[in-house]
């Protein structure tokens, strides 16, 4: 699947290029999570347990998509796609601990800490971490392009350190209790959730240095929007979700007394919020030149979703 293989996948459906883009992914991870030494068995046990357990993969089918949107060789984007799915496990495993959200179920199944214990849980996240940042430092099709490279890094870097996840998930804690205004959740919405989903988008613009600044801003504005729209609905499915479908418990934010859009603004102006956040971005894509299928796509799924 060297050339331009999301361009004959783009003349299918949407839903099944994503099908078959998780399915890519799934084993673009497989391969770089497998291990040939036996070192650390029970490590690698809870490191595949996090990773190949029904996650959507929206972050790595937005990396594809944005590849596909700037015209790019589908091979360059595995070690990215890969790479975000593994700092966004981590993080979950991480925010499920005791010391964190203290959840039981991910994903339909124990979470780590409970189905290992916790300091291989906290271990399997250590590791997870460090393979994201392993595989876009040494990617075959990446290795001869040490400038793309770095600036994906130093983009992954900045989303998931104290500018993005983890100081989102500081403040997460922080204002447990708390009724921030609308700003403040959102900046915390931002951080712990949209850095990450923007890091995703915007990591294949790296591959494309010539790109126009103003198209590479429009796409920011997108993935920004849709980033905050991402955890507001999330919120909402902590309210409304089935556990079944989510894979994970409800009402577990009221229980932990956490900032949530719908739980401190109402539901209804939560949706409203939600869908006004999905036109501006969708808005954003308009003027974009390129095949925006996927991206706009996506952009509905993640607000719409029941999962
Ligand atoms: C859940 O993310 C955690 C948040 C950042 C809100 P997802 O809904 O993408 O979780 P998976 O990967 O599909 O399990
Ligand atoms: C999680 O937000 C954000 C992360 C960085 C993992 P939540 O705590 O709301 O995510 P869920 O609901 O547990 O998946
Ligand atoms: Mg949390
Ligand atoms: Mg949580
Ligand atoms: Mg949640």
């Amino acid at each position: 699947m060297t050339d331009h293989h999301l361009q004959r996948i783009a003349r299918h459906d949407p839903d099944e290029q994503s099908d078959r883009l998780v399915a890519r992914v799934n084993d673009a991870l497989k391969a770089r999570l497998e291990g040939t030494q036996d070192e650390a068995r029970r490590l690698r046990e809870a490191m595949n347990y996090v990773v190949f357990n029904g996650g959507k993969r929206l972050r790595p089918l937005l990396v594809y998509a944005a590849g596909q949107w700037l015209d790019l060789d589908v091979d360059q984007l595995d070690a990215p796609a890969c790479a975000v799915e593994l700092i966004h496990c981590y993080s979950l495993v991480h925010d499920d601990l005791p010391a964190m959200d203290d959840d039981d179920l991910r994903r339909g199944r124990p979470t780590a800490h409970l189905a290992f214990d916790e300091a291989t849980a906290i271990l399997a996240g250590d590791a997870l971490q460090a393979k994201a940042f392993e595989i876009l430092a040494s990617d075959d099709r990446l290795k001869d392009q040490p400038g793309p490279a770095l600036e994906m890094i130093a983009g992954l870097a900045r989303a998931c350190g104290v500018g993005g996840m983890a100081g989102g998930q500081s403040l997460d804690l922080l204002m447990e209790g708390s009724q921030p205004d609308r700003a403040a959740i959102e900046h915390m919405f931002h951080l712990k959730t949209g850095a990450l989903i923007e890091c995703s988008v915007m990591m294949p613009c790296a591959l494309k240095p010539d790109l126009d600044p103003a198209q590479r801003e429009l796409l920011g504005r997108f993935a920004h929007k849709i980033g905050l729209a991402f955890q507001i609905r999330d919120d909402l499915l902590d309210i409304e979700g089935q556990p079944e479908v989510i894979g994970k418990a409800t009402g577990a934010d009221q229980a932990h007394h956490k900032a949530s859009w719908p739980g401190l603004y109402g539901l209804e102006a939560a949706s409203q919020r939600l869908d006004g956040l999905a036109d501006e971005a969708l808005r954003c894509l308009d003027p974009l030149e390129g095949n925006t299928t996927m991206l706009a796509w996506l952009g509905r799924c993640l607000v719409k979703r029941d999962h």
